[in-house]
């Protein structure tokens, strides 16, 4: 496996294992790996020619206050589980690297961006999306790979690659868990074992949220208030937000909606603070497929 830690070396060590024409799966992380990015270096194996890993804990998608200093990092494990899921190429850059004067141009993608993380994290998906479309430049992949379990962002980075016509296709991995639930997230590690034991009501009022949601009558409002009642019932949790809208548009769904009827797919997301730790889930909802098709995909 090759390690690259300079934009040249990324670009000569591309060339060549590119060459002939060979597909290149791209899966950009801030590091620290667990199985679900794991999950999406195994789907770029399956389809691709070359494998491309970046590791970059990206400052500019960090807000003032935020755990941008003490981001969990360990590159020696990276490199070994990189490897393990038949990795060909790390790119590793330091900070100087990819911002070696601050960026004067940004990438703004409205809309999408105006709830969810968005709205709690203002500035965030200017941040992705000014290091996404940097490193789309630079490794100019076949096919880049992200996790459902951040379904804004996917939306977020479908859009931009659309309007900026990367000639990328975006694919996407379904969010990986714990046995117990609990979505796979380098963050998790700040958690206290007390807050390891609550934080599996995410992933347990997302999966009361599809059972309930093919009740007759059960609106919007109504599963949300649901949701919000579960969350507040375990200890030490503050809801950033929990929403109901439709997915990819991000359009808000009215409370009085009746689910059942609704005939488009929708997405039931939530970040929740378990002390200092922020954490989001989210499942979403086909409702396209039938009378009561109500999966998480
Ligand atoms: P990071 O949080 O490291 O996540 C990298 C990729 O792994 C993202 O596409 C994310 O959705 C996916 N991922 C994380 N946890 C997952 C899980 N439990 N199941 C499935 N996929 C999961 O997302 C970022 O980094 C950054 O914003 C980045 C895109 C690299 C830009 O800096």
């Amino acid at each position: 496996m090759i390690i690259c830690r300079t934009i040249s070396d990324l670009k000569e060590q591309l060339h060549t294992l590119r060459s002939g024409g060979k597909s290149v799966g791209f899966v950009p992380t801030m590091g620290y790996l667990h199985e679900g990015h794991a999950s999406l270096l195994r789907k770029a194996r399956e389809r691709d020619d070359v494998v491309v890993l970046s590791i970059f804990v990206n400052p500019m998608q960090f807000g003032p206050g935020e755990d941008l200093d003490r981001y969990p990092r360990n590159e020696e494990r990276d490199l070994a589980l990189a490897e393990s899921c038949g990795c060909d190429l790390v790119f590793l850059p330091v900070q100087e690297e990819m911002y070696p004067s601050r960026p004067l141009t940004s990438v703004k993608i409205s809309g999408l961006t105006e709830r969810l993380c968005g709205a709690s994290r203002p500035g965030h998906f200017d941040g992705v999306g000014l290091v996404v479309g940097k490193l789309f430049n630079l490794v100019s992949p076949t096919r880049a790979y992200f996790g459902m379990k951040d379904a804004q962002q996917v939306a977020v980075i479908k859009t931009m690659t659309a309007d900026l016509n990367f000639d990328v296709e975006i694919v996407t991995g379904e969010i990986v868990r714990e046995p117990d639930g609990l979505a796979l997230s380098s963050r998790n590690v700040y958690l206290s074992p007390a807050q390891r034991e609550q934080a599996v009501v995410l992933s347990r009022s997302l999966q009361e949220a599809k059972e309930m949601c093919v009740k007759p009558g059960m609106t919007s409002g109504g599963l949300l208030k649901a949701v919000k009642e579960a969350i507040n019932g375990a200890q030490d949790t503050v809801i950033d937000y929990v929403e109901l809208l439709l997915y990819p548009s991000l359009e808000p769904v009215p409370e009085d909606q009746p689910l059942n009827e609704l005939r488009e797919t929708f997405i039931v997301a939530l970040a929740v603070k378990f002390g200092t730790t922020r954490l989001i889930d989210n499942a979403l909802f086909d409702h396209t497929g039938g009378e009561s098709a109500c999966s998480e995909q």
